[in-house]
């Protein structure tokens, strides 16, 4: 089944009396159970893709689909719902909240969307000792590596079992072992329970591990394996 769906994406920035066509005309699906990978020169679109693949954008032309629904039969309100169930981000930049201990940065994500159980916090704790931050819970962001953080973002994707999980370099801040651990847990999540996961990445070692390669050049998304 594909979890995810993207025809014909276009998306046009205006820069004064400039345009940026920062991607034409891409395609791409994403089954469940599978991990890809977006390679390509930086400028070239990726986060953008990424952006719009999310609803945290939206394309000038063309048509997302995430478990089968139209993203644009859906209202604002009905966009941030279905983001906050749906899909697990993990951005560039870890965006954790300054004022939060860690392992309340992922029932936040269950706070949002209802009622957090005793399931759900002994869930978040096993995610965060699952990705080496077991004598973290506690602690603030500011008490954290970059790495660290960037743990906890996954983390924190995971938290609401979303089908798409979306990783805009997640390893970026990571060391070499760390890297590939957390590409290992990726592609592990989308395999034993059916999520799909894309993966923007600049580090080819991580290409092994994953079921696709992409390539974006200048807004042109092409398919390498
Ligand atoms: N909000 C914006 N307004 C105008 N131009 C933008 C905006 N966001 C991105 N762009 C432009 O669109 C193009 C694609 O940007 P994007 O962030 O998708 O690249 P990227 O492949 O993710 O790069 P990187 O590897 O550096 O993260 C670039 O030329 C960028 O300058
Ligand atoms: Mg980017």
């Amino acid at each position: 089944m594909a979890v995810l769906k993207l025809y014909g994406i276009s998306k046009s920035y205006q820069e004064g009396a400039n345009t940026v066509n920062a991607l034409q005309q891409a395609d791409l699906e994403v089954q469940a159970g599978e991990l890809i990978a977006i390679i390509g020169p930086s400028g070239s679109g990726k986060s953008t893709l990424l952006s719009i693949a999310g609803a945290l954008l939206k394309p000038s032309e063309g048509q997302v689909m995430i478990n089968g629904i139209n993203l644009a039969t859906l209202t604002e309100k009905e966009l941030a719902k279905f983001r906050l169930r749906e899909i697990g981000f993990i951005l560039q930049t870890s965006n954790l909240i300054p004022y939060l201990k860690i392992v309340d940065q992922l029932i936040l994500v269950k706070k949002m969307s209802g009622k957090v159980s005793k399931d759900d916090r002994d869930f978040a704790s096993r995610l965060l000792t699952d990705l080496g931050l077991a004598d973290k819970l506690k602690k603030m962001p500011h008490e954290l590596s970059g790495g660290e953080r960037q743990r906890v973002a996954i983390a924190r994707a995971f938290m609401n079992n979303s089908n798409l999980i979306l990783a805009d370099e997640p390893t970026a801040s990571l060391d070499s072992k760390r890297a590939i651990e957390v590409v290992e847990l990726l592609s592990q999540e989308a395999k034993k329970r059916g999520k799909a996961a894309v993966m923007v990445t600049h580090d080819e070692r991580m290409l092994p591990l994953c079921d696709h390669v992409y390539r974006m050049e200048d807004g042109i998304l092409t398919k390498q394996s």
